[in-house]
């Protein structure tokens, strides 16, 4: 069975819920309703509930950026899996490089995440990705891979048919530097085949892979064609409405 695309697009600290109202609404104007791909939106959580107003009748996901383990209790500032849950949220990224290396969030917490987005019922999007260090140093395959251990650790088989992995090189974040369509689609390849070797035949076929770093209306297409490159996740491109509804257009346009 072939994977269906899906094209997200992570907000990051940006659009109040003003801005997330704005640009959801341009977003629910320009982008198919088709069906024919994913297509999902990760906005602050303050503006969660302004961009599901905006995208009602859309065919467009929303979700959060991130969770806290814990569904309840005495932990300032947290928001839960059973809270996105409760707002309307469908999914939330775990593990961004951003939570990594900014907020400290260990292989531990993003492995205590992803449990709890799926005990919450939310579909997560599991981030890894190595930095230009780990790459020239020739690391970059085992150090994916071991995110990647440490967070299915335990989980059974068919609980990782709701994930997506998201393969995010640090080194082309925000930086418009894309890993060239050869190098995503081998380390790709290398996340499948690691998947392959862990778990039965079906996960490795089924589950979805993204690449996130740079994508931008002008390289989407090149790296979508690409056979285990299963879609895209957006930062600063999916800040304009055109630019994501050109890259949405360019995943509908790939055939598999
Ligand atoms: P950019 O597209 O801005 O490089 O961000 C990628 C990313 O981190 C998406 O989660």
């Amino acid at each position: 069975m072939a994977r269906r695309l899906f094209i997200a697009g992570n907000w990051k600290l940006h659009k109040g819920p003003e801005e997330a109202g704005a640009l959801a609404s341009q977003l629910a104007a320009k982008l198919p309703t088709d069906g024919a791909i994913d297509i999902a939106v990760f906005p602050p959580f303050i503006s969660i509930p302004a961009a599901l107003r905006a995208l009602q009748g859309a065919a467009v996901d929303v979700g959060g950026q991130d969770l806290f383990a814990q569904s309840e209790g005495a932990f300032t500032s947290a928001v839960s899996g059973p809270m996105l849950r409760q707002a309307g949220c469908a999914r939330v990224l775990v593990g961004h490089s951003e939570r990594r290396s900014l907020f400290g969030d260990t292989d531990a917490d993003v492995s205590a995440k992803l449990r709890a987005a799926l005990d919450a019922g939310l579909l997560p999007i599991l981030c890894v990705g190595e930095t230009l260090e780990q790459r020239d140093a020739g690391a970059h395959v085992e150090v994916v891979q071991a995110q990647i251990d440490a967070a299915l650790a335990g989980l059974a088989p068919d609980q990782l048919s709701g994930i997506t992995l998201a393969y995010e090189p640090v080194w082309a974040i925000g930086t418009g530097r894309t890993a060239s369509p050869d190098q995503a689609q081998a380390m790709h390849a290398a996340i499948r085949a690691g998947l392959a070797a862990r778990f039965p035949a079906f996960v490795a076929q089924e589950t979805r892979i993204q690449y996130g770093g740079s994508v931008k209306p002008a390289n989407a297409a090149e790296l979508l064609a690409q056979p285990d490159i299963d879609g895209a996740l957006v930062g600063g491109a999916s800040l304009d409405a055109d630019a994501f509804a050109r890259i949405v257009e360019a995943a509908e346009t790939v055939s598999r």
